[in-house]
């Protein structure tokens, strides 16, 4: 009873868990085409103000990011122009003079799956500063509430079938002592009727 309450419980809170994780600009998960240039302390201050974890990631190549989930936000620093495309559709473009600022670019309510990011530069010259990104993984509730219930279904299946068990060997030795003593006091009938 108190196991079937839980499972009430637990199928209660059933709902999709959508979390954020931050990679920043040093991740291995990132990828470089090109060679980079470290920002940090090694950079001016007004270079890193602002930046997350004051790093970035300076290169003239493309970035490559691979993730699962349903959304990313970038944040990079630019002067010239690069497109935005995820799974190869260009979703834009951004064009700068100066680094003036920290852009931000994102897509959200993708299918929940696997997703490639690449920001690459579009023309000669350009720089991308890539400070770090956000994305957003729906981690499969459906799958661990199944296996909670089915653990605590199992676990009933579990317990019901020893009580069965344990009831249904009592069961046959009580037949089996009950048949014995039949047979003995067959025997014994018998016994007494030849002897006669
Ligand atoms: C993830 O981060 C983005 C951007 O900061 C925010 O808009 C969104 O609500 C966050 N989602 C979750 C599930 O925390
Ligand atoms: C910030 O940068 C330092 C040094 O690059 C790194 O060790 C640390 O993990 C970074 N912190 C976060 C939250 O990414
Ligand atoms: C970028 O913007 C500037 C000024 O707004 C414009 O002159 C230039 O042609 C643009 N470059 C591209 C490649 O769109």
């Amino acid at each position: 009873m108190q196991r079937y309450f839980i499972a009430l419980l637990c199928l209660g809170f059933v709902r999709a868990t959508l979390q954020n994780f931050t990679v920043d600009d040093t991740s291995p998960d990132i990828l470089y085409s090109f060679p980079t240039f470290y920002c940090d302390t090694s950079c001016p201050q007004e270079v890193t103000e602002g930046l997350f974890n004051r790093t970035a990631t300076l290169t003239f190549g493309s970035i490559t990011f691979s993730f699962t989930g349903t959304a990313f936000y970038a944040s990079l620093d630019l002067v010239g122009t690069c497109s935005i495309s995820v799974d190869g559709d260009e979703i834009g473009t951004l064009n700068t003079s100066f680094a003036d600022a920290i852009l931000g670019v994102s897509k959200s309510d993708m299918a929940n799956g696997p997703h490639t990011l690449v920001i690459a530069p579009t023309t000669e010259g350009t720089v991308i500063g890539f400070d770090h990104l956000i994305y957003t993984a729906s981690l499969p509730a459906k799958r661990h509430v199944g296996e909670v219930v089915g653990g605590v279904i199992g676990g009933v299946v579990l317990t019901v079938g020893t009580v069965f068990a344990v009831l249904y060997a009592r069961r046959r030795r009580l037949i089996l002592r009950r048949n014995q003593r039949k047979s003995a006091v067959l025997r014994g009938i018998s016994t007494l009727s030849t002897g006669v």
